[in-house]
């Protein structure tokens, strides 16, 4: 799908960076640049910067760059159309485009907004007399008339059509009904898929109605139907309640495993909630939730498949860069029967108490083993120092090690060898991992990304210097006619000099976040280069760079025998001997 240059040039010119990234980042101004806590890994110190003046945003920490475009498309999970789509939505421009895109697209514009229907008559039929059941029993559960309209709380009735009916009255066909997943099919007919039940609408991070969970009022099974999986609802990267979570002040997200979890924790004062969809935690969440927060607290039920899930849940969440705290549910099996028995005050204290990761590993690691038997301590006081040997802070190795030491009656001294000789392991593993990359002390200057390599460092770092300068000063590039992007080592980098010139010569707006056809690692590759390379733009720089990117090319392309020749020549030419 390619847009129009002229039409990219005024997306780009209407969202300005600063604007657009300042939508989701606290943004603070630093000299020419802004900077605030990235929004792609948690940190605690700015490294994230925005150069309005660039058009770019590039994070020192983990390297993410590149244009307003792209920023769209990390931040928001979409690709590069919809991204260009959503900043045009924003600017209020039409996006001029074929057809075949223009249908796909439309028809989620449609099943947004036919899932948005359908979820207005849900809520409405839980007021109706078709809803008395359904209303009754939310009011059982404890949802107060606010909680029912902030969640949309609604209630599909009994029959076979009430739904279907309203839809196809306001205009959606059943083709449209069947890809929003609202309905089910026998013998070519389509009826209601959700009927007596109490309907969640599930909403995501940009307010789209994408799909519904509906609990049943008995004990009958399935407890919860959820929308199938359709073109715009994915469980897998979208979690229950986050869009009103994202704005919480409360400096954290609690994770839950149910709808009806979440919801009570809203109600009861804890904005901060979301819920899982009935999958379980995927890389995918982790980085969403990562956007909008750096401390997540696990809760999952008690038992045995909620203890797993936490376990696998933790490095998920970690590897984002999120701290993890774990909560254990006590005298109550979950969330909302916990406040319902106990109230916000005392499940603050659960809160407060909750412990991070560590302990709750090592707690979970303890109750694996019957400590009173000597061969199962040994287990333990190996398994738990193998945990203990991970963790990066001396104070906080020496800290959980005492506290194995109790828990496996075993000295300090003891666990502290232990200690040392597993971390002594993990570090040499480690070293070897790494001792690869630093073979090369050239490594350094590399490229972040595996996807983007320099295979001559010299000429690459001309060529650097080069697109940092031409994106600054386009037309300098008239300056230097000899120079063309076949010539760099680097075809990322002759590529983009190719676009910055060429449109030069159309008289086109030229700037980082213009460029076309960048993957998102080379995106961030370019901006990464533009926030380094800040040296002032200079013809005889670029003439040097212009010499040294030629020279290398050259060098490059004489075949081995070739070079041996001309270099036997030049020797014999200084000795004055004639060949
Ligand atoms: P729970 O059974 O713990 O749900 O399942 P809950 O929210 O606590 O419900 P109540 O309190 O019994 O009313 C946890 C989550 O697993 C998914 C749902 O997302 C639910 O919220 N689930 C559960 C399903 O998708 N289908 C089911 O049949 C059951
Ligand atoms: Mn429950």
């Amino acid at each position: 799908m390619a847009f129009s240059p002229a039409f990219l040039d005024e997306l780009v010119a209407r969202n300005p960076i600063e604007e657009v990234v300042g939508q989701y980042v606290n943004l603070r101004r630093s000299g020419g640049n802004l900077f605030g806590l990235c929004p792609f890994h948690g940190e605690k110190t700015a490294s994230f910067s925005v150069a309005p003046d660039k058009g770019i945003y590039y994070c020192f920490g983990c390297h993410k760059g590149g244009g307003v475009i792209n920023f769209m498309m990390e931040i928001e999970n979409l690709s590069y159309p919809d991204a260009v789509r959503a900043l045009a939505k924003r600017a209020g421009i039409e996006v001029p485009e074929d057809e075949q895109y223009q249908s796909r697209y439309r028809k989620q514009e449609r099943l947004w907004a036919l899932n948005k229907e359908a979820a207005r008559f849900f809520h409405s039929t839980l007021y109706g007399g078709d809803g008395r059941e359904g209303l009754r029993y939310a009011l059982s559960r404890g949802f107060d008339k606010a909680t029912l309209t902030r969640f949309g709380i609604g209630f599909a009735p009994q029959g076979w059509s009430g739904m279907v009916d309203a839809m196809r009255k306001k205009g959606y066909t059943d083709e449209e009904l069947r890809e929003a997943g609202l309905v089910s099919e026998k013998n070519g007919r389509i009826y209601d898929r959700f009927r007596n039940r109490l309907m969640f609408p599930i909403i995501d991070v940009r307010g789209n109605v994408i799909g519904f969970g509906g609990r049943v009022m008995d004990n009958s099974t399935p407890k919860y139907l959820n929308s199938p999986e359709t073109e715009i609802f994915n469980k897998r990267k979208n979690l229950f309640a986050l869009n009103i979570a994202k704005k919480t002040k409360l400096g954290y997200i609690i994770l839950v495993e149910g709808y009806m979890d979440a919801i009570a924790l809203h109600q009861y004062g804890f904005d901060c909630a979301v819920a899982s969809l009935g999958t379980s935690l995927t890389a995918e969440h982790a980085a969403l939730l990562s956007r909008y927060t750096d401390q997540v607290v696990l809760i999952y039920d008690g038992d045995d498949a909620g203890q797993n899930a936490t376990k696998r849940a933790i490095p998920i969440l970690e590897n984002v860069g999120l701290r993890v705290k774990v909560l254990r549910m006590r005298d109550a099996k979950d969330p909302d029967e916990f406040l319902k028995k106990f109230g916000a005050d005392r499940f603050r204290v659960l809160l407060e108490e909750s412990s991070n990761r560590v302990e709750y590993q090592l707690e979970a690691i303890r109750r694996k083993y019957d400590l009173t038997q000597d061969e199962q301590r040994i287990r333990f006081v190996q398994e738990a120092a193998e945990l203990i040997g991970s963790l990066p802070g001396e104070a906080q190795r020496e800290i959980y090690g005492g506290r194995a030491a109790e828990m496996g009656k075993i000295t300090a001294d003891a666990m502290k060898i232990e200690v040392r000789k597993a971390r002594g392991r993990r570090l040499a593993r480690e070293k070897k991992a790494r001792q690869k990359e630093e073979l090369s002390p050239a490594a350094k200057l590399r490229p972040k990304t595996l996807q983007i390599r320099y295979d001559n460092l010299r000429s690459a770092m001309a060529e650097e210097m080069v697109v940092s300068m031409v994106l600054r000063a386009p037309e300098m590039t008239r300056s230097v006619p000899g120079l063309s992007g076949s010539r760099f080592s680097c075809s990322l980098l002759g590529r983009v000099f190719d676009q910055i010139r060429s449109r030069e010569e159309q008289g086109l707006e030229v700037s980082a976040a213009v460029l076309e056809d960048l993957t998102p690692d080379e995106a961030a590759h370019i901006a990464g280069i533009l926030q380094r390379q800040d040296n002032p733009v200079s013809q005889q720089a670029l003439s040097d760079c212009a010499n040294i990117i030629l020279t290398e090319n050259q060098l490059a392309s004489m075949n081995p025998s070739e070079d041996l020749m001309a270099l036997r020549q030049k020797l014999k030419e200084r000795k004055g001997i004639n060949p």
